[in-house]
């Protein structure tokens, strides 16, 4: 059944979705809607962004629990006291017949201590989306957050460990690529079309871990949380993705760097990118009022460069400057350095974390500064046999 938020969609983008819509965008979100610019203002010194569509409608289930079709996953990464990977999916990316209200939690939590702990959980998925609440389970396993869109809070007990992790939303800023002009579509066919979006770009987290041998671990770090979603398995149009964020550090602004690349089968590529830049302490904080939204592009080929080097295992990508920053342009040189961890979906489909290591160099007070800059590089490759 379509739900009214559904029918004003289709009524405006009818020729994007397919009239046999099989799955239920929950009211609220703006998944679909016709944006008509990509968001840029080099200068990082002028305001250019409020939240484009609100954070924590974002991250409620686009596709209904109980559907029995499409997929969705969010992808949570924590870099600091120790690289945490999470991964919450609702059905499964590249199985068609896989039932979507099967929930799965996959967790690696790397060196505590020397153990790598790697597990999934399965179990139903559920979600609650009060006013003031909004949550999603797999048992006790929950990621509930604040109607604000500032808090992202977690707990999480698996194999003997307990994770308590609140994320502060420090850019107050979600990033939907929009592919075509669609608010959130990743992909250039519309029929089951890929949608996502990065709900947190810079979270700024704090918590605890207690291992099995009750050691009370404190926890501090940067995180991202990623949304994909799309009606049906991952269209076999579509031969893989990556996806990467990256996090820089200079003495008076601290940048914050996701791109994403969508690869079609007929090698049609998607690039979709945003920086934005806070000047804060980079602690935990209730407020974070100077943030910026840099650029927020896709699909620009004059605003945004990538290059990935499979062979060298390098990343390098650029952003133009403008007058305001006396043309001085925004530029990435990463390096891949080491796996983080690997996941296989039920039909083959493969994920892989990397480390990325490297500088940047930004405009900033009339000069160029270079900081260091590390992250997390993410590649996923469809199966080779679509089902
Ligand atoms: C962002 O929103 C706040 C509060 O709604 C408003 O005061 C501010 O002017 C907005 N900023 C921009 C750049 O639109
Ligand atoms: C385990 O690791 C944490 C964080 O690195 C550290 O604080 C703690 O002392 C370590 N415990 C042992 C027994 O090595
Ligand atoms: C947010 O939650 C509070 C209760 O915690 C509620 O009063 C308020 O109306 C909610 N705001 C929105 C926009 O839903
Ligand atoms: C999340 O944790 C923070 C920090 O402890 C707290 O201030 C906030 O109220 C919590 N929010 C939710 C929705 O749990
Ligand atoms: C293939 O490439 C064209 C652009 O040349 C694009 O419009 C189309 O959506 C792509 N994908 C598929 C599955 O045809
Ligand atoms: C672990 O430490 C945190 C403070 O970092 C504290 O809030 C929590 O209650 C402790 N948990 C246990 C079981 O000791
Ligand atoms: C990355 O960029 C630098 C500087 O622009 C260039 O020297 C280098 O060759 C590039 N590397 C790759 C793999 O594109
Ligand atoms: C971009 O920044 C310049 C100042 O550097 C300002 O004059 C302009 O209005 C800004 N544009 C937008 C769209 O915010
Ligand atoms: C910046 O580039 C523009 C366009 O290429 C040019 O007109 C302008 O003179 C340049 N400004 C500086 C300070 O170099
Ligand atoms: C990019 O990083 C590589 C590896 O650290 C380094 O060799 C190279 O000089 C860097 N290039 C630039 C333009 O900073
Ligand atoms: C990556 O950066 C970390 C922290 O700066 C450093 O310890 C590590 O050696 C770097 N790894 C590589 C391969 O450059």
């Amino acid at each position: 059944m379509l739900l009214p938020t559904l029918r004003v969609f289709l009524a405006l983008a009818v020729v994007y979705l397919p009239s046999t819509a099989v799955f239920a965008f929950q009211p609220g979100a703006d998944y679909g809607l016709y944006k008509t610019t990509n968001l840029y203002n080099c200068s990082g010194t002028v305001l250019t962004s409020n939240v484009t569509a609100r954070n924590s409608v974002d991250t409620l289930p686009q596709i209904e629990p109980l559907s029995d079709a499409g997929w969705e996953q969010w992808d949570f990464f924590m870099h600091g006291t120790f690289p945490i990977i999470m991964r919450w999916y609702q059905g499964d990316q590249s199985d068609c017949s896989s039932t979507p209200s099967v929930g799965k939690i996959d967790v690696a939590i790397l060196d505590v201590n020397g153990t790598n702990v790697q597990t999934t959980l399965v179990g139903p998925l559920t979600y609650k989306n009060d006013a003031g609440v909004k949550a999603i389970s797999i048992g006790d396993n929950t990621f509930h957050w604040d109607n604000s869109t500032q808090w992202y809070n977690l707990t999480l007990n698996v194999d003997g460990y307990s994770l308590v992790l609140n994320t502060y939303s420090a850019m107050l800023d979600t990033f939907h690529p929009n592919v075509g002009y669609y608010d959130g579509r990743l992909s250039s066919v519309g029929d089951p079309a890929l949608y996502g979006s990065v709900p947190i770009t810079r979270g700024q987290s704090g918590g605890y871990l207690l291992t099995p041998d009750k050691q009370n671990i404190t926890l501090d770090g940067l995180t991202t949380l990623k949304h994909m979603f799309s009606e049906k398995a991952l269209p076999g149009y579509i031969s893989g993705y990556s996806s990467a964020i990256v996090w820089g550090y200079s003495t008076g602004f601290y940048d914050t760097h996701v791109f994403i690349e969508i690869d079609e089968s007929n090698g049609t590529v998607h690039q979709a990118a945003y920086i934005g830049r806070a000047i804060q302490s980079p602690t935990v904080k209730t407020t974070f009022s100077s943030t910026y939204a840099i650029y927020a592009v896709t699909d620009d080929t004059a605003l945004y460069h990538l290059t990935i080097n499979q062979g060298l295992q390098t990343i390098n990508s650029t952003f133009p400057g403008c007058s305001a920053v006396n043309n001085m342009s925004y530029a990435f040189n990463l390096t891949l350095a080491g796996v983080l961890g690997e996941f296989t979906d039920l039909g083959g489909g493969k994920t892989t974390y990397y480390t990325l290591n490297g500088t940047t160099s930004a405009p900033f007070g009339g000069k160029l500064v270079s900081a260091p800059i590390s992250g997390a590089f993410e590649v996923y490759q469809a199966p080779t046999t679509s089902k």
